[in-house]
């Protein structure tokens, strides 16, 4: 009705249908989240109280492995380190040095489709890759890090420093480190990985890594430990945060480099393809390799005899003798991690939160469950290309070019309920709605900064008319200009129930403005190419971590480059055809990673906010806290480990330093007294 009284003083007055927007409600700051503490407050420290490079005078192992070295099979632990071992200082650790065996159950949702993680396969996530792939720098455990010393910490790099022009980064790779076969790590490695995977456009690493993720650098070797990379402008310090987990994590370039089609290999498809999920033993630099791998059943780890990485007491790390994942659903690790035959979930679909509260509650409970800060959320993406990103149909590029129409996204946004949204899911101090953009309660978050549409069906179907789109035919859904009703495609997720049950939401509140959005749910890896490859009007995604933290990944907060926004990657000929709000977006996120000063960079997030808020770049949907749920067995667990934050609670709890103490001690293993056999053979081998 109020529609029709506006229509009509626009006819009778002769304006534009904008006049409208008298009808509409005014955007407001969003409503404060419901009181919620995080349990267990993380204990602050600088990145040199956890960990430092040097030389022990002796280092242990595990008896078993021990006798390995005895029979001749393994050179002795000392031969096996680097000269300088990275030691993690015994003061940092909540429970102190620990004591070898046992093994880690996990269960996870995804399946792993091989090992070449540099080619963009996924080994079916729940922390496999992160266990296996260790990286340049590490930033998961940043959230126990002292503001003031915020930076990456060292990892395979064991230090870096910059030219005094900024525009020449150094960086000291850990000397006489070894590839779980025995094989040196060295500069063929990170060289193998910048300039023939990142650099080579025909090879698309598993998390996108591009030239631009690099600030466009060039690469050089300086000798076999050392290399530099050169830079147009000076101190792009974000590429520190991209030499973390996802990306600068350097595959074996004794395996790989054969099989690339620039050294002999046969394609990139067969490149990509050569390491099967069936191939065992793949090197690794990670705690563990795997060993074993049966379909739809469970992936096996053992440890790497050549981790290059120990406790104060000279102790070889890892703890863990065993990783296990077996391969069921997302919601069943969360069931078995309470009921104590899984021992790690990260409790992130919130229709699990009541029954798992209650569960935990029980003293007898055999896991512990910790909420963290509410850094859960997900945004509701309009694909903003109007040049053929994707390749729409004519139907899609009519729908695209209403996504590219900021009357559309407000009227999407006022059609869309947060508050019912998100009681759907879990009712309780739980959710809040999200307006979009970086959570409340983070560093960079700024209320005032933050637009938030309220829930008003009435305005939602005056911006539809503003965008042109009425109800031609009266069955109660809008129709495109002289044609049938207005589709819109919603690609979502449906490995999670999260993700299905938000989507569905959506689609019903659209309805209830007359807007049919169909919903195309996909598992897997069939989701992620439809989402990389833009075939979506519009996609529901879990965010990631550059809207917590805002430092790591700052390239996805814009589309700063072809590859690098969800919502708007270039279209066939490289072209990006950006909104003025994004192209404004762009420069301030360039203008940040440019910036040293934190007075300057704290200011232009604000502007960032207001703009993405402002002109719903993305659209907001619901925010929430995670759980971690470990099993109460394993020791050395930091206090206040969030699910998600600078990365997964897998990295952040510092695996490698986690142990059992030996009374509680399960005897689980799968193939214990085991090691990694040679690459590609066909398991674990034995000493006899
Ligand atoms: C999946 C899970 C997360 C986390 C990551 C780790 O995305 O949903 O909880 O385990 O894998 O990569
Ligand atoms: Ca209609």
């Amino acid at each position: 009705m109020m529609i029709q009284r506006a229509a009509m003083a626009a006819l009778l007055l002769g304006v534009s249908a904008y006049a409208v927007s008298a009808d509409v409600m005014a955007p407001t700051t969003p409503p404060d989240a419901p009181k919620f503490d995080a349990q267990g407050q993380p204990v602050f420290v600088n990145r040199s109280d956890i960990a430092e490079f040097k030389a022990l005078p002796a280092y242990n192992e595990p008896a078993w492995v021990k006798a390995f070295v005895d029979a001749g099979k393994l050179p002795p632990v000392a031969e096996r380190l680097p000269k300088e071992p990275m030691v993690y200082k015994t003061a940092n650790m909540p429970d102190g040095n620990g004591v070898y065996g046992d093994v880690m159950r996990h269960v996870i949702g995804g399946r792993p489709e091989g090992w070449n993680f540099w080619a963009g396969q996924s080994y079916g996530w729940g922390g496999i890759d992160i266990g296996l792939v260790e990286c340049l720098t590490r930033t998961g455990p940043l959230f126990q890090v002292n503001a003031a010393d915020l930076q990456p910490m060292p990892n395979l790099a064991k230090s870096w420093e910059w030219s005094e022009d900024g525009k020449t980064l150094t960086v000291h790779l850990v000397e006489g480190a070894k590839w779980s076969d025995g094989a040196p790590f060295t500069t063929a490695d990170t060289e193998f990985y910048f300039n023939d995977v990142v650099g080579d456009p025909e090879v698309t690493p598993l998390m996108g890594a591009a030239p631009a993720t690099y600030s466009d650098a060039v690469y050089a070797n300086v000798d076999d430990y050392t290399f530099t990379l050169t830079f147009q402008t000076p101190f792009p310090e974000a590429v520190l945060y991209n030499m973390a987990y996802g990306n600068f994590c350097p595959g074996p370039s004794h395996i790989l480099k054969p099989q690339h089609p620039k050294y002999g290999g046969a394609s990139y498809e067969a490149f990509q393809k050569a390491f099967p999920s069936d191939y065992m033993n793949f090197p690794v630099m990670g705690g563990w390799t795997v060993v074993e791998h049966r379909p739809d059943d469970v992936v096996v780890l053992r440890r790497n005899p050549y981790y290059w990485k120990v406790d104060e007491a000279g102790n070889q790390l890892p703890y863990l003798d065993e990783m296990q994942y077996r391969l069921s659903t997302w919601g069943d690790r969360d069931v078995q991690a309470v009921a104590g035959t899984g021992d790690f979930s990260n409790l992130e679909q919130a229709e699990n939160y009541v029954e798992a509260l209650k569960k935990a509650a029980d003293p007898a409970s055999p896991a512990k469950l910790a909420f963290g800060p509410r850094t859960i959320g997900y945004t509701l993406y309009p694909n903003l290309s109007g040049n053929g990103w994707g390749e729409p149909t004519p139907e899609g590029q009519a729908i695209r070019d209403l996504n590219r129409n900021l009357d559309f996204r407000k009227a999407i946004t006022y059609a869309i309920d947060r508050q019912r949204l998100g009681d759907s899911l879990v009712k309780g101090p739980f959710t809040v709605p999200y307006p979009g953009g970086l959570y409340d309660g983070t560093s960079y978050y700024d209320k005032a900064s933050t637009v938030f549409y309220p829930y008003d069906a009435a305005s939602a179907k005056a911006q539809l008319e503003a965008a042109g789109l009425t109800d031609t035919d009266g069955d109660g859904f809008v129709n495109v200009a002289g044609g049938g009703n207005l589709n819109v495609t919603l690609l979502t997720q449906s490995d999670y129930a999260t993700d299905k049950n938000l989507a569905e939401g959506v689609v019903a509140m659209m309805g209830e403005v007359g807007v049919k959005v169909t919903l195309s749910a996909l598992t897997g890896k069939d989701f992620d190419n439809a989402r990389d490859s833009g075939k979506f009007d519009w996609i529901i995604i879990r965010n990631g971590t550059e809207l917590i933290t805002v430092v790591q990944n700052t390239t996805a907060l814009a589309p700063t480059g072809p590859t690098t926004d969800v919502n708007h990657k270039a279209n066939g000929a490289g072209e990006l055809d950006l909104l003025d709000h994004e192209k404004a977006m762009v420069d301030i996120v360039n203008k940040f990673i440019a910036s040293r000063d934190p007075a300057e960079r704290q200011a232009l997030m604000k502007d960032y906010q207001k703009l993405y808020t402002e002109n719903l770049d993305g659209i907001g949907l619901t925010a929430y806290p995670g759980a971690l749920i470990v099993n109460k067995r394993f020791a050395n667990i930091p206090a206040g480990a969030p699910i998600f934050m600078y990365n997964w609670a897998e990295d952040n709890i510092i695996r490698e330093r986690v142990f059992v103490p030996a009374d509680k001690q399960i005897g689980a293993e799968l193939h214990p007294n085991t090691l990694p056999g040679a690459p590609g053979s066909a398991g674990p081998v034995s000493v006899e």
